[in-house]
């Protein structure tokens, strides 16, 4: 982590850290409604799209997406910064696991290969940590190469404030009493979304709004995403 961060960053790896063990146990019993109902099938829909033979889940939490795709024929990396969710991911097996924080894959010191594909599976909550990574991934990609996103939805999470980016507390509210220290998280429109994504060297392919089948609102956004540029492409150099 660098000293000039926005403290607002570090407050986010810090939560993870105090609720790895309540995250683990909400997956483990899927106590959450949307993504036994939605998103999960979703997010496994969008990676299938692409068929990557090799994947890169970053946030991989306690690992469900990594072992999930893995049964589907993918060969999946998966990265975390807090090493008890690693510790319980390679308990589970299922994939490859490492404790990584974005900043290091961000400056290209992780070792980890090359990818047909990266996911982010709610697990792009900050904000020029989020930049940073995200325009450092056609380093790490074959050619082509692809990201895909799912985060809340723009429009459905605003909620009363007003639909700009910037940052906003967090909150636990419906995970239940074993959940503390909600951390801040940086809200991004739709547009800023994708500019970002434009600003990262990705063309976007399709933006998902997947929601069940009787609700009024998406549960989720999911964006897919393809690198203008790539590991293999962009020069030569190793990538081990
Ligand atoms: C909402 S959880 C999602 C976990 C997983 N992707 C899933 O779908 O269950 C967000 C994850 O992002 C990870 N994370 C947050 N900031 C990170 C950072 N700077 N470096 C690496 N992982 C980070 C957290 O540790 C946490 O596991």
């Amino acid at each position: 982590m660098e000293s000039s961060q926005d403290p607002r960053e570090l407050d986010i790896v810090h939560s993870w850290h105090v609720n790895a063990g309540a995250w683990s146990n909400a997956i483990r019993t899927s106590s959450i409604a949307s993504r036994t109902l939605v998103t999960n099938q979703a997010i496994i829909d969008a990676v299938s799209s692409v068929a990557p033979r090799r994947l890169l889940d970053l946030g991989c939490g306690e690992g469900w997406l990594v072992r999930a795709l893995s049964t589907r024929g993918m060969s999946v990396v998966g990265v975390d910064i807090v090493p008890e969710l690693i510790a319980r991911a390679v308990a589970l097996g299922g994939g490859e696991f490492q404790v990584q924080d974005y900043a290091s894959i961000a400056n290209r010191r992780a070792r980890l290969g090359a990818f047909d594909a990266v996911v982010c599976n709610f697990s792009l909550l900050g904000e020029q940590s989020v930049e940073s990574l995200i325009a450092a991934l056609p380093f790490y990609l074959n050619h082509p190469g692809y990201l895909i996103v799912q985060t809340l939805h723009p429009v459905s999470a605003c909620g009363e404030y007003p639909y700009r980016d910037g940052w906003r507390e967090g909150s636990w509210l419906g995970f239940g009493r074993d959940f503390s220290n909600p951390a801040p998280w940086y809200f991004r429109t739709v547009e800023s979304w994708s500019a970002m994504l434009e600003r990262c060297a990705f063309d976007i392919l399709e933006c998902r709004e997947p929601r069940a089948d009787a609700a009024a609102s998406p549960a989720s956004q999911i964006w897919i995403g393809r690198a203008r540029r790539s590991a293999q492409t962009s020069g030569p150099r190793s990538m081990e």
